[in-house]
């Protein structure tokens, strides 16, 4: 077992994570130790000062489950952006080499939970810093155990039974880059597109979450978009309160692991240097109430 040593982000959630070296296979006791860390800081550790291949990210992200790209593929749309010879590994960049873009630019610059329209959305991601602009480039991470559980408890009540609507192209028509052709290519037969509870119980903690984000959540099913669209914005204004809220500054080295069952994240495109990035994203069970 490696001793490693955990010092709180903030009060709302999330930790950074001393002494391990994640180039080196991590032996089962000390595997199980991060992920408990991971769970009961709420699904966010930063592991700091890392140097890893591509082949050692998937490794680690292995660990956490089966990855988007070898069990499942990711929706047509990013597979461009996917490292070549490494199909788990999404790249997120603004950087062009020979015209040709190095990774997805302007990534998740919404809030969102990572691919919550699929019937098996995202678990875990593990997002890599290779390279990071002077200044800028932050990303936000947003608490969901907390929303909820700040919600009145006739709110609480009112909502607990409700399903979402969650659609790819909502991502994709508010990022304003896709043709209505790309749209259909990246459905899969329906695939891009998936109800869910609006509270889920996180199938580890067994806390309760809100799971709707303003990125993918098209409607709340069997509403009228008159009704669906003011309730989802009151939920969305009380989320994300400041209080709810980390901003993690990057620095290169830094191995981020979120859990998309817990937070949302909003990565904020305010630079103009280069951002360079690796994401593993692990594949999660459907999502239960
Ligand atoms: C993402 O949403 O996966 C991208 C996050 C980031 O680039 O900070």
């Amino acid at each position: 077992m490696t001793q490693f040593h955990i010092q709180k982000l903030c009060p709302i959630l999330g930790a950074e994570v001393h002494g391990i070296d994640l180039s080196n296979s991590i032996d089962d006791e000390t595997f199980a130790s991060l992920y408990k860390a991971w769970l009961d800081n709420d699904g966010l550790l930063v592991f700091k000062n890392q140097c890893l291949t591509p082949d050692q990210q998937v490794a680690f992200s292995r660990r956490f489950g089966p990855l988007f790209g070898e069990a499942d593929q990711f929706q047509e749309t990013v597979l461009k952006y996917l490292l070549p010879g490494q199909p788990a590994i999404f790249r997120v960049s603004n950087k062009l080499k020979d015209g040709e873009p190095q990774g997805r630019p302007k990534a998740g610059n919404y809030w969102h939970s990572d691919v919550s329209f699929r019937a098996k959305p995202a678990q875990a991601s593990l997002l890599y810093a290779i390279e990071v602009p002077a200044s800028g480039g932050d990303t936000l991470f947003v608490n969901m155990y907390a929303a909820y559980s700040e919600l009145s408890s006739g709110m609480k009540d009112m909502i607990g039974n409700l399903r979402a609507i969650h659609d790819f192209a909502v991502a994709a028509e508010n990022s304003g880059t896709y043709t209505a052709d790309q749209l259909l290519q990246t459905d899969f037969d329906g695939q891009n597109r998936h109800i869910h509870p609006v509270v889920i119980t996180h199938p580890e903690t067994k806390r309760q979450a809100l799971y709707v984000n303003p990125g993918f959540t098209a409607a709340i099913d069997g509403f009228a978009s008159a009704e669906s669209e003011p309730l989802l914005n009151m939920l969305y204004n009380h989320a994300l309160r400041h209080e709810f809220i980390y901003r993690h500054r990057w620095e290169v080295g830094d191995l981020t692991v979120w859990d998309n069952r817990s937070l949302m994240h909003y990565a904020v495109v305010d630079y103009e240097d280069s951002r360079y990035l690796h994401r593993t994203t692990v594949i999660a069970e459907t999502p239960s109430q």
